[in-house]
């Protein structure tokens, strides 16, 4: 790439899973990158392996973005990037449990992490990528988007959200050069469910329905929709048939199979 055709993209949570993923291919791609995370020492090692490689300028923003100056001071950053191609809002993460038994500034962290800050970027960057004709915004939701699930209410209802936002505003934006894709990913071998206390080693099956992707799988998949112009993006064929099934079975059964699955607390 032209030094002087330098692009920039964005993506929260790149510490590790799909954002990560999403980091080393828009590296390779040559793309100089503003990466959000938590862990510090794992996004700044990331980045300096990326830099290094793909010799590429990386900024780390250490950034919770459930607090509300962490979060300006991201779209500060951001809304100054005149060059900023990509935006991928990927932060996130689900807890397990009652919705009653749950504190309630939980559940706000929630629907500021995966929804509120997933607005406010959008609305941070929209305006100068429209004024370029050009741009890309991926907002990373779930297969859980599409089902409602026992003791994962607000994880549901918040990616629900993500899905709907993003194709209301894709509609909106069609024949501007400005694509936005809500990624419904199912089952990804990330840091996610370690988080949630599961063994990563044994928690991911390798075959079956339920058979886990690798975050770089669901990458690709992922930019060839963008290209594709598809606004939902489920990546994998066993989460296309889960949808599929999601679309045409009854509720009732949606229901029971769902509480059926649900773990004990
Ligand atoms: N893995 C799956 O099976 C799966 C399935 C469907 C959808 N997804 C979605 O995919 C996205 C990426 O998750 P992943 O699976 O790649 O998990 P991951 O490896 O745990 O990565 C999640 C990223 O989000 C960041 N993050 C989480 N909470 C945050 C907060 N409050 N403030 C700022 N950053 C925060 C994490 O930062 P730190 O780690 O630095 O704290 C990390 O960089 C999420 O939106 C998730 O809902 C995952």
């Amino acid at each position: 790439m032209n030094p002087n055709e330098k692009k920039t993209a964005c993506i929260t949570g790149a510490t590790s899973g799909i954002g990560a993923a999403f980091a080393g291919r828009f590296a390779r791609q040559g793309y100089d990158l503003i990466i959000t995370g938590r862990r510090k020492e794992k996004i700044e090692s990331l980045s300096q392996a990326l830099s290094q490689e793909y010799n590429i300028h990386v900024e780390v923003i250490i950034a919770e973005l459930s607090n509300d100056k962490e979060l300006e001071q991201l779209i500060e950053k951001i809304s100054q990037i005149q060059n900023l191609e990509i935006l991928v809002n990927n932060a996130g993460f689900a807890k397990q449990n009652y919705f009653h038994q749950e504190d309630l500034s939980a559940h706000e962290v929630m629907l500021k992490v995966h929804n509120l800050a997933v607005v406010k970027l959008c609305h941070a960057v929209v305006p100068n990528m429209l004024s370029k004709g050009k741009g890309n915004i991926i907002n990373v939701s779930s297969l859980s988007a599409f089902c409602p699930f026992p003791t994962n209410a607000m994880y549901c209802a918040t990616k629900a959200f993500i899905n709907l936002f993003t194709e209301s505003i894709a509609l909106e934006l069609k024949g501007t050069g400005v694509k936005v894709q809500a990624l419904c990913p199912g089952m990804t071998r990330t840091d996610f469910h370690e988080k949630m206390g599961r063994d990563k080693n044994t928690y991911y099956k390798d075959s079956g329905m339920m058979k886990a992707m690798t975050p770089e799988e669901v990458v690709e998949i992922s930019l060839q929709y963008l290209e594709k112009d598809k606004i939902i993006c489920v990546p994998g064929i066993n989460n296309k048939i889960s949808r599929l099934l999601l679309k045409i079975l009854p509720q009732a059964v949606i229901y029971k199979t769902a509480s059926s699955m649900m773990q004990n607390i």
